[in-house]
């Protein structure tokens, strides 16, 4: 009897072993709620774009010329990039000599924008990043001309609940950016990767219009779109203009040392690196 309870102990640890790498792995934490993402995701920053090897070409084929040719129109256009990571999608977008406008970058691992600071800093001048939860955008309704958010949804503990910010910060007329996980791994993501027409349906319950898929990548499609509604506003405003409190939707005021929100009071610093940390918020 001794060599099946072996085999029993041996079979119990394989498929504890497929579990963790399931979950860690292929599902990078987000059943495990975002803090574990984001735990992840600081583990790894360092290797990250390592591993991802980014080409440039394809990088301003795919991301940095379209959107740069969407936004033509808009003098000084004015981006948002949610889980920007290491700051991909701005430096594509910066490296477009077309583009005169400004990015901000928002991200819940503090790693990955430490890195992103790093790898954008030739752009710091017209680059700011945030860390905080995309589930809640520190940002007043209708603002950006563009809003970017690639290869996170699935990570987030409901896609719908992040893609209604998004399209809450996006101004009317405005470009939405999104990919959709594909390919085999999807499989792998129950209640997290939806098809593409599921996908397609979520968008389409937003006031969004012109809803067009691209192929980009094995795990990942584009998917673009535009706000509807009477085309407003556009262009570059300053942070305290455009920023609001996370925790109260306030007003937020600059000080010495970071934005205060002059409803709840709550500090929000900006680190030695320039990033804004509204996740380490300080009540007054
Ligand atoms: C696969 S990376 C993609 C990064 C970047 N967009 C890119 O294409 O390289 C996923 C990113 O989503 C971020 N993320 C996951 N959940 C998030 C959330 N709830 N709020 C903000 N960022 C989140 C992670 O920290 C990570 O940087």
């Amino acid at each position: 009897m001794g060599w099946i309870r072996l085999i029993l102990a041996l079979l119990g640890l394989v498929l504890a072993g497929l579990v963790i790498y399931w979950q860690l792995i292929v599902a990078e934490g987000t059943y495990l709620g975002p803090g574990v993402v984001a735990l992840l995701y600081d583990w790894s920053a360092h290797v990250y774009e390592r591993i991802k090897q980014f080409d440039v070409g394809d990088e301003q084929w795919f991301l940095g010329l379209p959107l740069v040719r969407a936004l033509s129109l808009i003098p000084a256009p004015l981006v948002l990039d949610v889980a920007t990571g290491t700051g991909r999608l701005p430096r594509a977008l910066l490296r477009q000599p077309a583009f005169d406008g400004r990015v901000i970058g928002l991200d819940l691992s503090r790693r990955m924008l430490r890195q992103a600071v790093e790898r954008t800093a030739q752009f710091a001048d017209r680059l700011t990043y945030i860390w905080q939860d995309a589930r809640r955008l520190p940002f007043d309704d209708d603002t950006f001309d563009a809003v970017t958010c690639l290869e996170a949804l699935e990570f987030t503990p409901d896609a719908r609940e992040v893609v209604a910010e998004l399209v809450r910060v996006l101004r009317p007329g405005g470009v939405l950016l999104v990919s959709n996980r594909i390919g085999q791994d999807a499989r792998w993501l129950p209640g997290r990767a939806l098809s593409n027409e599921g996908f397609e349906q979520m968008l389409h319950s937003f006031p969004l219009e012109d809803v067009k898929r691209q192929s980009w990548q094995m795990d990942y499609d584009l998917v673009w779109a535009i706000k509807t509604g009477r085309p407003q506003g556009g262009g570059v405003r300053p942070l305290v203009e455009i920023a609001r409190c996370p925790a109260c939707r306030g007003q937020l005021n600059r000080e010495a040392r970071g934005l205060r929100c002059q409803d709840c009071g709550c500090d929000y610093p900006i680190a030695e690196d320039g990033v804004i940390e509204m996740i380490g918020k300080r009540a007054r």
